[in-house]
């Protein structure tokens, strides 16, 4: 079929892509998103091609590249239809046995499948704890979807929320309906949407855009960038609802450079487009014109903020200004621009075709719906995770993640992103929503979550996450690049022992003007991870600084190792390993560490076999001179 011209011709496209399916076909689908095809997904479909020519299977059994699942690190994943069996870490050379055990055989290959902690195996997706527990509205599509086949979409009622709005709807009607879903931006300040597009819509001027922010610039996190790879139609079908509701005939998606397939994707699935009649001219038959051109990010994570991100479009560098009149009203070439996040605009589909009461029953009083969040760090799972506004930390940390990692103890979460802020063990029970985080002095941010146990410093982290804002930093306003730059030097000081009285006063200080002063919001939350830390473990800054004691042992200008002489069976094990030759010893006497050679590598640490257990990492105390434990040094 060719421009559809209506939604009757929507419709009936459907009942064509449906018609041609069989729902009890057997149909093999490879994630084929970024993350596992870092683990070679893409061989293990290839291998699938070929096996299943090899076998005359090609006409019986489907097969299908999909979009993210989520649990990237079990990937590469392989889920077969329509038994829904799911496969995990699967390689190239597991391939024929799939074929030929479960394919041709209709049983399970044991070893592929999710072990639970009590051994129990699992079979379906949804079955495994990890999924089991999240709600999975806007990401959920991913699975089952080839992202370069609009009719997937369309199979599963892609573009009836467009229908309708073009059809039934008028501008004004959809903002109504979006401002009683009460959905907030998803891609830092949770600011309404609904408001966001009226006052676009309302601000004069004939020409007007809209924009997908696809920058994605925090370390660790990835939803954006699944969603777009793996059901980048979801996203465009709300962009062009939005472009409908505000009066837009021109549409951004703004990119990072470093998505490559995330841009294949969306380019593709703007020329399947184009070729329904979805974009263009007169799309299905309503009259409403609307085109979107794909730019790639300006390589740099303050030009994710909206004000620095419209300057990119225009060619100049991606800076902000001061934003006395909001980009809403005066952004690309100071015409009315609204932008959000990919996760804001996947949202608005479901909205339309389910109701306004419906989303704005999940959730908390807030914050509506549900959120993404890529968990990282030291618990069992990571991943993305899809669960609704007010889930508690605990249940979302350890029913999703699985717990903490080695069964360690858990320290703090930091929600946010770099400048979110740290939320320790007391407040495992909040309630994850955008009031919640930031009356805590965090933030949601874009949904990061990095976990920390008990073998993390929190001033380290803490150092590095401001390392990271003070490089990003444009350097256009005095608070962000001066401030942040001297926060950075006090916890270099700090971290080195070189700490002294009034520093956590001063940094409070420091930190408290950057958030006042600072020209954006780069500069205003990037004290967040300080100024939280040091309201949460404050007594971990005072034993750096007073007792020269890293508690974690990680700051290794305070740490220091020793050998125990009365454990130390004098196995040479370390000394032969010790890079630096800083291990003094011959075979049965023992070895002792000469603390001046010392480069604190840690290697004897590790190598120390663990029937001896004979070398301790301290921090805060003397460690004894070679001469005191009567070594050889
Ligand atoms: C330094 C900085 C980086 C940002 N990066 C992003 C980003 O990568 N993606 C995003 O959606 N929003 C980012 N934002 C927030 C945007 O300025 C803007 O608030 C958001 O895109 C609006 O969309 P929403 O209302 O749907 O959340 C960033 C903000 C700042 C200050
Ligand atoms: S990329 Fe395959 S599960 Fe995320």
């Amino acid at each position: 079929m060719g421009r559809l011209n209506s939604g009757a011709d929507l419709e009936n496209l459907r009942k064509e892509i449906l018609s041609r399916r069989d729902p009890n076909k057997l149909c093999v689908t490879v994630c084929s998103g970024t993350g596992c095809q870092a683990y070679a997904s893409e061989k293990v479909a290839d291998s699938f091609a070929t096996e299943l020519e090899k076998r005359g299977l090609r006409e019986q059994v489907e097969l299908r590249r999909t979009g993210c699942h989520g649990f990237c690190e079990r990937g590469p994943i392989v889920v077969v239809f329509p038994e829904e069996i799911c496969y995990l870490r699967i390689k190239p050379e597991d391939v024929p046995e799939v074929v030929s055990t479960t394919l041709v055989g209709g049983k399970l290959v044991e070893n592929l499948l999710y072990v639970q902690e009590d051994g129990q195996k699992i079979t379906h997706e949804n079955g495994i704890p990890f999924y089991k527990n999240q709600t999975r509205m806007v990401f959920g599509n991913n699975r089952f979807i080839d992202p370069q086949n609009i009719n997937d979409y369309i199979a599963l009622g892609g573009y009836f929320a467009l229908a309708k709005v073009l059809s039934e709807m008028s501008p004004t009607q959809v903002i109504e309906t979006v401002k009683t879903a009460h959905l907030r931006g998803r891609g830092g300040a949770g600011f309404p949407t609904g408001i966001k597009w009226e006052t676009t819509r309302n601000a004069r001027g004939d020409v007007k855009y809209v924009i997908v922010n696809a920058d994605e610039g925090d370390p660790g996190a990835y939803m954006d960038r699944s969603l777009l790879e793996g059901n980048p139609h979801s996203v465009l079908e709300g962009l062009v609802i939005g472009a409908y509701a505000i009066g837009s005939h021109q549409g951004y998606v703004y990119v990072r450079q470093e998505y490559p397939l995330a841009t294949e994707n969306v380019s593709i699935a703007l020329n399947q487009m184009r070729e329904y009649g979805l974009l263009e001219e007169n799309i299905l038959g309503s009259g409403f014109d609307f085109d979107v051109a794909i730019q790639r990010g300006a390589g740099a994570f303050v030009s994710g903020e909206s004000s620095a991100l419209m300057n990119a479009i225009e060619g100049k560098v991606g800076e902000p200004r001061p934003k006395y009149v909001r980009t809403a009203i005066s952004g690309i070439k100071g015409r009315p621009s609204n932008l959000n996040n990919v996760e804001t605009w996947a949202n608005v589909p479901l909205i339309i075709s389910k109701g306004a009461d419906w989303f704005a029953s999940i959730g908390t009083e807030g914050s509506k719906g549900t959120k993404i969040f890529s968990i990282v760090g030291k618990v069992n799972n990571t991943g993305l995770v899809e669960v609704p506004m007010g889930m508690t930390l605990r249940e979302i940390l350890y029913n999703i993640g699985g717990g903490i990692r080695q069964g360690k103890k858990f320290k703090a979460v930091q929600t946010g992103g770099p400048s979110g802020g740290f939320i320790p063990e007391t407040l495992l029970d909040l309630a994850v929503d955008f009031d919640e985080l930031t009356a805590h002095g965090s933030m949601m941010g874009s949904g990061g979550m990095i976990v920390m146990d008990e073998d993390t410093c929190i001033v380290d982290v803490a150092k590095y996450f401001l390392d990271f804002l003070a490089d990003e930093s444009c350097g256009k306003c005095i608070p962000c690049r001066e401030g942040i730059w001297q926060m950075l030097k006090i916890l270099n000081r700090i971290c080195q022992g070189e700490g002294s009285e009034g520093d956590i006063e001063l940094l409070e200080e420091l930190g408290e003007t950057a958030q006042d002063c600072s020209l954006c919001a780069l500069g205003q939350t990037a004290p967040n991870p300080v100024l939280s830390s040091i309201k949460y473990f404050r007594s971990e800054y005072e034993a750096h600084i007073r007792e020269k004691c890293c508690p974690a042992r990680v700051c290794k200008a305070l740490i220091a190792y020793s050998i125990d002489p009365e454990k130390c069976e004098a196995c040479m094990s370390c000394l032969k390993n010790c890079p630096v030759g800083a291990i003094k010893g011959r075979k049965d006497v023992v070895h002792v560490i000469d603390q001046e050679k010392c480069t604190k590598c840690g290697v004897c640490f590790e190598i120390c076999p663990p029937r001896f257990r004979a070398v301790t990492k301290s921090s805060g105390r003397e460690v004894p001179s070679p001469a005191e434990v009567g070594g050889q040094a």
